[in-house]
């Protein structure tokens, strides 16, 4: 099949103890030689599980991939890997996020192993999956889960995340009855796959997909569409052609690979969170991305994506519908580099050839963008030497420019009890202020950047407010919320040392965030700081803790990193 030797005749084709050992026990299970000689191995790492409802297809789905593998003549192995179910995963998936990259890494590396195909889609399981195999390095194609289907209850449509809050809050005003809630609660995830807003699920899909990591279009498909059947099918055969051209990650991801998943990431309104996973992914890749990447083509690239939470209407079914990832490429053409190399083997360009958008409501032309510029922004100051993200689209407009004083939670727990008070001194002019929620100090830097607005100043009408944390925050969130503080607080940031009543100012087109305290007072408050508790003593959290790289750098494990020292090569068998 090729004149390459595979990598898994070292255990399939050496005639020795070892050799007798590999294909007796593969004839254990019931193959033939007929079945692995000479054929390309491909793992197929499924991270479907029973609690993990967007990846519930990959049961059947990894059997349509399999047949695509046969197909074309290769060997499927199927290795089931961490599924990361975003919404049952405690206290937050991002803890496990590494967990699944280094799993992935290993399971490639230990296993007699050609190819493989990725499975995933639920938020943290498309970065995980694709850190560890950047970094093992084999050819590889990743296998989106697909949107949900749109939600509905009584003709209405829903989006994941954003509905429930909406009607949570219609539910607390008393607007809706027990009924009703239980009815959206039936209706707002009414098919398999991932969210169908643009959270960080959708984000990612998309970002693997303009990285030349998926087959052309597959990120849109919806995972109830028999289209997406097909895909993973076509999947299966073309992992091994990708064998058989020794197709790896790193003749796929180069820096213009990068920027352009950046610049679709900017013109879909991306989860904040893009970020994050991109850095760690770049730097894997061995290229220097960083947030200031992400600020210069946040300036010049439009939000064109009519989907929500950006967009008001429309879902991931509805973007399919009006041509899907691939027509949204085509028409950001001009500030893509089309020479790129993806999975196809062709060129982005020759992949996106002819792409079509049917609604110009849905995927908007260039001069006529839901946002001109700014899906986000970075912002630094003394409050964030390495930098801290807002998404400008997002929030009220008068809080782009912003002065007032703090009001400083500790943690999440102390603004929770906290928030309702209505003896609470704050006013809409205060900059709420949350520490405690960073990669080490969260840990794993939880979703809770969306602090909520005081119950006191809800009821007087106030909806946004100026909000600064350590933490990250879902991709269907809203509002003036500036994410990402780095470095965090429990390493001693200047977000540790922040009093309540300090003032704040904000200035997101000059990028500043600073509080108004001088450098010889923040010294006296740095000095008199001590670091808090340690989270783990044992087990996984405790290499977490003492690994785990800022936001700023991708919220990598330090040794997982690809400047970290010599690849281990090949396993001894
Ligand atoms: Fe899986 Fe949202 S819960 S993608
Ligand atoms: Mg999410």
């Amino acid at each position: 099949m090729t004149d390459r030797k595979l990598r898994s005749a070292r255990w399939f084709e050496t005639q020795d103890l070892r050799g007798f050992g590999h294909r007796s026990r593969i004839m254990q299970m019931g193959y033939a030689p007929e079945d692995w000689s000479g054929r390309p191995v491909i793992a197929i790492l499924n991270t479907w599980s029973d609690i993990n409802p967007c990846h519930a297809h990959f049961k059947t789905r990894v059997e349509d991939v399999k047949r695509g593998v046969l197909q074309a003549g290769g060997f499927p192995i199927e290795l089931p890997a961490l599924s990361l179910s975003e919404n049952f995963v405690k206290p937050t998936t991002m803890l496990y996020r590494n967990l699944l990259a280094m799993e992935t890494e290993e399971l490639l590396r230990s296993h007699p192993v050609d190819g493989a195909v990725l499975m995933g889609g639920c938020d943290k399981t498309t970065p995980g999956l694709l850190l560890g195999a950047t970094s093992m390095d084999l050819p590889a194609i990743y296998v989106p889960a697909g949107p949900m289907l749109r939600g509905n209850w009584r003709g209405e449509t829903l989006g994941s995340g954003s509905d429930a809050w909406k009607y949570w809050d219609e539910k607390r005003a008393g607007n809706i009855s027990d009924q009703d809630w239980t009815g959206v609660e039936a209706g707002i995830a009414r098919s398999y796959g991932h969210c169908m807003t643009m959270g960080t699920a959708s984000t990612m899909t998309g970002t693997t997909e303009a990285l030349g990591m998926t087959l052309s279009g597959a990120s849109s498909i919806p995972a109830a569409d028999s289209n997406h059947i097909r895909m993973c099918a076509a999947a299966g055969r073309r992992i091994v052609g990708m064998v058989e051209s020794d197709l790896r990650p790193s003749r796929i991801l180069t820096r213009a690979s990068f920027e352009n998943a950046i610049t679709v990431a900017m013109a879909m309104g991306c989860s904040t969170n893009a970020i994050i996973h991109l850095i760690a992914q770049a730097r894997r890749a061995k290229i220097d991305i960083g947030l200031g990447d992400f600020d210069r083509l946040s300036r010049k690239i439009p939000v064109i994506a009519n989907i929500r939470p950006s967009g008001e209407r429309y879902l991931m079914e509805d973007f399919y519908y009006a041509g899907g990832l691939r027509a949204l490429m085509q028409r950001l053409s001009d500030h893509l580099d089309l020479g790129a190399r993806t999975v196809s083997g062709a060129t982005l360009g020759e992949d996106i050839a002819g792409a079509e958008v049917y609604d110009d409501d849905v995927i908007r032309p260039l001069d006529n963008p839901l946002y001109a510029e700014g899906a986000l922004a970075v912002l630094k100051g003394n409050l964030a030497p390495d930098g801290c993200v807002i998404k400008p689209s997002a929030c009220a407009p008068k809080f782009l420019k912003h002065r007032g004083p703090a009001l400083v939670f500790d943690s999440y727990a102390e603004m929770k009890d906290r928030i309702d008070d209505p003896e609470l001194e704050v006013t809409e002019d205060t900059v709420l202020v949350m520490r405690g929620a960073g990669p080490q100090g969260g840990p794993g830097m939880p979703e809770w950047g969306m602090i909520p607005i005081p119950a006191k100043l809800l009821k007087q009408g106030v909806r946004d407010m100026l909000r600064i944390s350590d933490a990250r925050m879902s991709g269907t969130s809203y509002g003036a919320c500036i994410l990402h503080v780095a470095p965090e607080s429990h390493i001693g940031g200047p977000l540790a040392l922040i009093r309540t009543g300090d003032i704040v100012s904000v200035d997101v087109p000059a990028r500043r965030i600073d509080m108004e305290v001088s450098d010889a007072e923040l010294a006296d408050r740095k000095a008199a700081w001590s670091p808090p508790q340690p989270r783990f003593e044992r087990g996984y959290g405790w290499v977490f803790t003492r690994h785990i790289l800022q936001a700023d750098k991708g919220c990598d494990l330090d040794f997982l990193e690809s400047s970290h020292g010599a690849n281990p090569g090949e396993p001894a068998i």
